[in-house]
């Protein structure tokens, strides 16, 4: 029997920008926050780098909106930028307070000084990036999680996998408010009915749309599928970040080696061990992620190469194994002892920058409904991320969103009961291949014909493609029970056509956005905004 549940704030995904807004709302609201798998299963708990802010007294805001707006093409909202940046160091103290165990300075800085250790990324001009050894997600995560866990008012629900939003007009009432969410519960293989005052897609990206990534399992674009199927919309999905180096070995699935190995000095080097970053840019190894994925794919393809390396072995063997502990036992499990040898990478699909439409609060075009993190686009990436910025917009933006919503309790009452989800139509599939074989093909053609390098051609293939693949997935969807994977496979196709549909709007080639058919910059910078059909306006 399917169930009914009641919140005030139901927050979809459970990393870094999930769990803030849930912590930083007041206790005396009931918080529910779901998680597709097991809770770690998210992207925050596998990120590496860090946190970047303004912490060290030789930085100033002022540089780090500069460099953030160098990265982004042309294509950030100024406003936006400067709103994450000035709020970088109240985020990063709230996370100390909450006892996150960001790594030292050692030795210790003289009295007055910023004690934490700062790395550097590319396109950083200082070091900002606050970390936890190469384990920063994982400390994180771990900190937030167990604050949580001591708020009798949130309730942390796993094996969540949220179907649909449940809006007024998709319940044929008047407005246009979202009412909360029907929601699988995967050990009853129930579709149960959520329903809240205030609904918080916090679902993180899309990465896995594409065959390589450095994402896990999850990352398959729900929230913004689910807002576009709500009549939010989009914008700047065209642009797709492919991290320059994750690990090459037939065995390592999307493990990723962070930047931060060259921001402490890394050469990236040819398989004859030449270096080439300087070749294309002055910044070499350190300019932003856009230019280094991109020469690596020219030099695998001009050598007909498998893959570049990455060598931190001309650095102390005690600095590699403190500053880098997971890289290096990782590695070592694969027989490559770092502080001797250069690891073998390849670039791989690593963050969404674009993605649902929200203001300075994380409010979507749905009332009642907000973006956060990954899943949403507040324009502070513009067409390329830089690094360590996203962790900073999960932070900034959930604690901002919680802080709107607070201003709008007296206002907003709960939806009551809604209609239970309808699955007397369906009945159980018999044909799961279906969706395995779906899923195989859209990531590769997205790979093949929507990655690094695309062409008008390869778009259109793609298009083609994914709308055979999109009525397919209709049908199923209408017919059969649905399942996990069903699910993620129809957000990830829904997503993979708002990417094509972007890419082709753009006649340019901007930051991740690289075409062969156009490939100089148009004079005026200008977002990529879809609309849905159910835009309410
Ligand atoms: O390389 C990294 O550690 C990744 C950082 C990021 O994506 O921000």
């Amino acid at each position: 029997m399917s169930q009914h549940f009641q919140h005030d704030v139901l927050v979809i995904g459970s990393g870094a920008a999930g769990l803030s807004l849930a912590l930083t709302l007041p206790d005396h609201l009931r918080i529910a926050v779901l998680s597709k798998g097991d809770l770690a299963n998210g992207s925050t708990f596998w990120a590496q780098g860090g946190v970047a802010a303004v912490l060290d007294t030789a930085d100033t805001v002022a540089s780090h909106v500069e460099d953030t707006l160098n990265a982004g093409g042309g294509l950030c909202n100024e406003d936006a930028v400067r709103f994450t940046v000035e709020h970088s160091r109240e985020a990063i103290q709230w996370l100390i307070d909450l006892g996150v165990p960001f790594t030292r300075d050692d030795p210790p800085v003289a009295d007055g000084g910023f004690e934490f250790h700062l790395t550097r990324e590319g396109g950083h001009s200082h070091r900002r990036i606050i970390h936890a050894a190469d384990a920063t997600g994982a400390a994180i995560f771990r900190t937030l999680l167990a604050q949580a866990q001591t708020r009798p008012n949130i309730e942390l629900l796993e094996q969540r996998v949220a179907v649909d939003l449940i809006t007024e007009p998709k319940l044929g009432l008047e407005g246009t408010r979202c009412l909360g969410a029907y929601v699988l519960d995967r050990s009853t293989g129930e579709v149960d009915t959520h329903s809240a005052r205030f609904t918080v897609l916090a679902c993180g990206g899309a990465a896995k749309v594409y065959l390589y990534t450095s994402n896990p399992d999850g990352a398959c674009g729900d929230g913004i599928a689910m807002a576009w199927r709500s009549g939010c919309r989009v914008g700047n999905l065209e642009f797709n970040q492919f991290h320059p180096t994750c690990l090459y070995h037939p065995q390592a699935k999307s493990f990723l080696i962070t930047e931060a190995l060259r921001g402490e000095g890394a050469y990236l080097k040819l398989p004859n061990g030449e270096r080439f970053m300087q070749r294309f840019d002055p910044r070499a190894e350190l300019a932003p992620r856009d230019i280094v994925a991109r020469a690596i794919d020219h030099e695998m393809k001009r050598l007909g190469a498998d893959c570049v390396f990455l060598d931190i072995s001309h650095q102390p063997e005690a600095f590699i194994k403190s500053h880098f502990p997971t890289v290096y036992e990782r590695c070592l499990t694969f027989g490559i002892d770092i502080t001797r040898q250069p690891i073998p990478v390849v670039p791989a699909a690593h963050y969404t920058c674009g993605g649902v439409l929200v203001d300075q609060h994380g409010s979507t075009d749905v009332p009642g409904l907000y973006a956060i993190g990954e899943t949403s686009f507040t324009g502070l990436h513009g067409a390329n991320r830089m690094a360590s910025n996203s962790l900073l917009e999960c932070f900034v933006y959930a604690r901002s969103a919680a802080a709107d919503i607070v201003t709008q309790l007296q206002d907003v009452a709960h939806p009551g009961a809604l209609p239970a989800w309808d699955s007397s139509q369906v009945t159980d599939s018999d044909e799961d291949v279906i969706i395995a074989h779906n899923w195989d093909e859209l990531r590769r053609f997205m790979w093949d014909y929507v990655g690094i390098v695309r062409t008008n051609k390869r778009l259109q293939r793609a298009r083609h493609r994914v709308r055979l693949l999109l009525d397919e997935i209709d049908e199923f969807y209408s017919n059969y029970k649905v399942s996990r994977d069903l699910i993620e496979l129809r957000n990830l196709a829904q997503v993979a056509e708002l990417m094509i549909d972007s890419a082709m709007a753009r006649k340019e080639s901007r930051g991740l956005h690289f075409t062969l058919d156009y490939p100089d910059l148009l004079p005026e910078a200008r977002d990529t905004v879809l609309v849905p059909p159910t835009f309410a306006g």
